[in-house]
């Protein structure tokens, strides 16, 4: 592996979209005081500079620059993670399914995997993170004393971002997101570079019929075992 992975504590969350990780992820660090990396935003924000300069996406050098060199910026205001590219807040074209299926199209290429190793891994500083993403526990962090592997089925996760959108007052319908959300997984899972699956050594969760209190109560207590809280 290219670059030196870090000596803090790390906790790597993945899973496919949907399964809960993020909610999870800023509940777990704001409890430990970890910082807390979306790595997923980095893809998005990849692919929206992309889409926004005009690149092909067969045009992978170019990719790779654009990955090694975009302005990004995360700044949290008054609660609310405020993302910024090149100076421009896109906090909320960020979320929607577009820009996640930008993503997961930029997320094929290796030299942009390459590309945001480092970025990623800068993330991790003192006292810990809380890293969320789809390789975390198999790639960038694969040293992290804990892994956790989130799943739930394709339906539940669809419904799940379907709420989500409708009270962001987006209206896209189920039945879209159900293929949208399959279609974006076939992708994250097949593809030759990182994909998704569970680290050898993650504890894998079914969140499906779990409430987020009670998946946050699964992890406190793993930590726990482990003497890490
Ligand atoms: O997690 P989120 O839905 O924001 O991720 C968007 C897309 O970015 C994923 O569908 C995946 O293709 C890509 N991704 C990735 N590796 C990560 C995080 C995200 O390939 N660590």
């Amino acid at each position: 592996m290219a670059a030196e992975q870090s000596t803090v504590t790390v906790i790597a969350i993945d899973g496919p979209s949907g399964a809960g990780k993020g909610t999870l992820c800023r509940r777990l660090a704001s409890r430990l005081g970890y910082h807390y990396l979306d790595s997923g935003a980095l893809y998005r924000l990849l692919g929206l500079a992309a889409q926004r300069r005009g690149i092909d996406f067969a045009n992978h050098a170019a990719l790779q620059v654009l990955a090694e060199h975009m302005d990004i910026q995360f700044k949290t205001e008054h609660d609310r993670v405020v993302v910024l590219l090149e100076g421009e807040d896109v906090s909320r074209e960020l979320r929607t399914e577009q820009t996640g299926a930008l993503a997961s199209l930029v997320a094929v290429v290796p030299a942009v995997r390459e590309a945001l190793l480092q970025r990623q891994r800068d993330f991790a500083r003192p006292p810990g993170l809380i890293a969320d993403g789809r390789d975390m526990g198999t790639v960038v962090f694969s040293d992290a004393p804990l892994k956790i592997y989130l799943t739930a089925s394709a339906q539940e996760r669809a419904a799940r971002r379907h709420k989500e959108l409708l009270e962001k007052g987006e209206n896209v319908s189920l039945a879209a997101l159900v293929e949208q959300v399959s279609a974006r997984d076939e992708r994250d899972m097949n593809r030759d570079a990182s994909p998704l699956r569970p680290a050898a050594d993650a504890v894998q969760i079914d969140t499906s019929d779990l409430s987020i209190e009670e998946v946050m109560q699964s992890v406190l207590s793993i930590l726990s075992l482990k003497n890490m809280a």
